[in-house]
């Protein structure tokens, strides 16, 4: 097989065979093809596309790539959530508990944040000697003891999709459907995964920002996994604004707390409990979406979801007091408002740009390897919908450095009052 034959093929949009896509991802992960013929290869898939067969082929290949983890240890079904990444999207960390508090297995492997999105890790790390590095040992005799345990990408998971996203990045070709899905499918997969339910978000901070492509890469999420064997569905949700109020590490620590209290804010408990429901019934421990919701609000009034964060957070080295003390959480020096200059209703606040503002404040990273400041970040005090009387605050900054005029520029230009507003639907889709 000759792999400018390949390129060839793609290009002049005929359909690759199982074996002629497992030559090109052997092949480029073990560098006898170069990085010149896989992007020509990833730019034909760019505007040829694939089909449903060849894109599972594709998925597939990038699992054999590396390692995959072994979860067969752990009994039960288990379910792995994903989200395409938003802005103060402190799902996981309500989730995780939660749904291990029905005796469901979380066995999650998670990351760090980049941009204007936030990583699981960073956030969980805000509390005092939280760690993931666990051996593969560890983490499976604490999902079965205990149903929930996070650990770092570590090891050697899909070398192809790492080597094949790298360079997309800077050949144009990272906005293609086939590639995107097989990117994100293939590591959920490696990590091991029974059943997934996907989080897809739309909206100016997600990744996918329009409705239409939004559900374009749910389908074809939901399409390779029900290919390869693993169950799973999707719900598109908001991310015209940021989710939640807090965005920032230890500001969503304590928000996911609250929310674990059944003291959230509305739009993150109501995505906790769909995607939740979603989880359990894939885990089969109810038999409708209602059955669920019920049990997963019950976990929350009884108390139940918030234990299993302390055995959580216990288990992994964390200080379990931060969670009836947060002032025990970093604290950020300073505290200012963001007051709004005119009355009205709060029309749009851009979720991307506000991502960033949390950014500037050393909430996130810009670059892979700059060092973040877990206390700071905004706290939204009004969201799209809501009325304003001018002088009210919009947003709290929480922030080490007194002068924040350029985050305050930022925020300004990004929040939008208008004389009226309605809040955006949460929930745009389920796609199964
Ligand atoms: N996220 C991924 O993991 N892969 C992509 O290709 C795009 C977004
Ligand atoms: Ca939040």
């Amino acid at each position: 097989m000759r792999m400018v034959d390949l390129i060839s093929k793609k290009r002049d949009g005929h359909e690759l065979t199982t074996e002629e896509i497992s030559f090109f991802i052997d092949g480029y992960t073990n560098g006898t093809i170069p990085d010149y013929q896989a992007s020509a290869m990833a730019m034909a898939i760019y505007f040829k596309d694939m089909n449903d067969r060849e894109r599972a082929d594709l998925t597939r290949s990038m699992v054999n790539s590396g390692e995959t983890i072994d979860l067969s240890a752990i009994e039960g079904i288990k379910v792995d959530k994903h989200s395409t990444g938003g802005v103060g999207d402190t799902t996981t960390l309500v989730l995780a508990p939660l749904v291990a508090s029905l005796g469901i297995p979380v066995a999650k492997m998670s990351g760090r944040g980049l941009g204007h999105t936030g990583g699981t890790i960073d956030k969980l790390e805000s509390i005092s000697g939280f760690h993931v590095e666990l051996t593969k040992e560890k983490f499976i005799d604490l999902v079965n003891r205990d149903k929930v345990a996070v650990i770092g990408q570590s090891g050697n998971l899909t070398p192809a999709d790492k080597k094949l996203y790298a360079l997309r990045d800077v050949t144009g070709t990272v906005n293609s459907i086939p590639l995107i899905a097989s990117s994100i499918m293939s590591k959920k997969i490696a990590a091991g995964a029974d059943a997934i339910v996907l989080d897809v978000k739309t909206g100016a901070g997600a990744f996918m920002k329009t409705e239409e492509d939004a559900e374009n890469l749910a389908h074809a999420m939901v399409q390779i996994g029900n290919h390869v064997g693993r169950k799973t569905m999707a719900i598109i949700s908001d991310m015209s604004q940021p989710l939640g109020f807090a965005i920032g590490n230890a500001l969503e620590v304590q928000e996911a707390i609250d929310t674990l209290k059944g003291e959230g804010p509305d739009d993150l408990t109501e995505l906790v409990l769909t995607l939740g429901s979603q989880m359990v019934v894939l885990a089969q421990k109810a038999s409708t979406l209602e059955e669920a919701r019920t049990k997963l609000q019950e976990s929350i009034k009884s108390g139940k979801a918030l234990a299993k964060f302390k055995d959580f957070i216990k288990n992994q080295g964390g200080d379990v007091s931060v969670v009836d003390h947060p002032e025990k959480l970093p604290q950020a020096k300073y505290k200012i408002e963001v007051r709004a200059k005119e009355s009205g209703f709060v029309a749009k606040m851009v979720a991307d740009e506000i991502g960033i503002a949390a950014m500037l404040l050393g909430a996130g990273r810009a670059a892979k390897d700059d060092v973040i400041d877990l206390a700071v970040g905004l706290m939204l005090r009004k969201k799209v919908g809501d009325p304003v009387t001018k002088g009210d605050s919009l947003v709290t900054i929480y922030t080490n450095c007194e002068d924040v005029d350029a985050v305050k520029t930022k925020i300004y230009e990004n929040i939008f009052i208008a004389s009226e507003a309605q809040k955006p639907v949460l929930i745009h889709k389920i796609i199964i």
